[in-house]
């Protein structure tokens, strides 16, 4: 998917709203990839609400940050959208050429998507040019508002960089988790969880089966803290995050593990209702493996919620799994601790621009 294109190889900007993250990849010679560079720069809580961006220079200045702590020398930018503004559907239409859908894609939109067609961006793919006996063939249909995928634009322009391709947050985590794990018979759930957003993807036989995002995440679990606790942001995130090394008397360890507990469970029970959703509306195909992406998937004792409630096995994603890493660049911990947050940083820097 891509709704600009250029070619030349680029670096990953996952432009989240907790944080900015800026990675590339180099390919080696044995068909593998190399960590180039890897970097997170956190933004102030109400940089980007809701996905739309309220405060541009503060990423700009993350990004820019980015790029000078890493001497990143590539311009060429892979980036990604994602939430209400997105919409990706799997249709049924007639059998036709790509030149012929490509020309009919405007009016046949129409009725899948809930903005005007001159307002968003389209993209198709053909997924099964078989079809049935009704000469009708399944095609995924992708529509991202102009007026976000230009924000982003702009935001790239701005750092100082070039937008090569703006792709979508879910097709990241599909990619990245294509590199780095064999697809297995059934089909798998990609539930990508960041700060304010959810991505979730069902995998089947590798084409994507169900998407939505959700607005729900990590965020949420801070949110809690700073209510029932009545700390600051900043206090909040430190309490969750386990990084608290101020007066230990100032903290309420119990109360935040409950107050933690609690936003777990809800989590994962929304998570799971859209998952149950796909089961009862898609053609039948259960999963046996969820596959937990994004910082929000690091909230303790989410993952066991979800187990105990979607009743299948769930594991955190490596991106870096089959990535080569310099331990002498990079230090492994910082690695292993931002690892699911750099799944779709990954995603996009596996993106060549100008591929579809
Ligand atoms: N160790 C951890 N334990 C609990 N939560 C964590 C941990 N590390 C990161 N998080 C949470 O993960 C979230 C950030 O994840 P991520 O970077 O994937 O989101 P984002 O891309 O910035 O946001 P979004 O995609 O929703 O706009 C934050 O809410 C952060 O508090
Ligand atoms: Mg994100």
């Amino acid at each position: 998917m891509a709704f600009i294109a250029r070619k030349k190889s680029a670096i990953g900007l996952d432009i989240g709203s907790s944080s900015v993250k800026l990675l590339e990849l180099e390919p080696t010679k044995n068909g593998s990839f190399r960590l180039l560079h890897f970097g997170v720069e956190s933004l102030p809580p109400e940089a980007i609400v809701d996905g739309a961006v309220m405060n541009s220079n503060a990423v700009v200045d993350a990004i820019r940050e980015l790029v000078r702590r890493m001497r990143v020398r590539t311009r060429e930018v892979v980036a990604s959208v994602s939430g209400h503004s997105v919409i990706i559907k799997r249709i049924n239409l007639p059998v036709m050429t790509r030149e012929e859908l490509e020309e009919s894609i405007q009016w046949e939109a129409e009725q899948y998507i809930p903005f005007d067609v001159k307002d968003v961006h389209i993209d198709v793919q053909i997924l099964d040019r078989v079809g049935d006996e009704a000469g009708q063939m399944e095609v995924l249909l992708v529509a991202a508002r102009k007026e976000l995928v230009h924000e982003y634009v702009s935001l790239i322009h701005e750092a100082g960089l070039v937008p090569a391709v703006i792709d979508v947050d879910a097709f990241a985590v599909q990619n990245a988790f294509e590199l780095n794990y064999d697809l297995p018979s059934e089909s798998v759930a990609l539930v990508n969880i960041g700060a304010n957003t959810t991505n979730i993807c069902v995998l089947h036989n590798g084409i994507s089966a169900f998407t939505r995002d959700i607005t729900l995440g990590g965020r949420q679990v801070t949110d809690e803290i700073q209510r029932v606790l009545n700390v600051s942001f900043e206090e909040a995130e430190a309490m969750k995050v386990g990084r608290d090394d101020r007066d230990a008397s100032a903290v309420v360890p119990e109360e935040v593990e409950r107050v933690i507990r609690t936003a777990s469970e809800s989590i994962a029970s929304e998570v799971n209702r859209s998952l149950e959703f796909y089961h009862t509306t898609a053609t039948g195909e259960g999963f046996s493996h969820i596959f937990l992406s994004g910082g929000g998937a690091l909230t303790p004792g989410l993952a066991a919620a979800l187990l105990r409630q979607a009743g299948n096995r769930v594991e955190i994603v490596d991106p870096f799994r089959r990535i080569e890493i310099d331990e002498r660049t990079f230090n492994p911990r910082f690695l292993q601790d931002t690892a699911p947050q750099a799944t779709v940083a990954v995603g996009l820097a596996l993106r060549r621009p100008g591929d579809q």
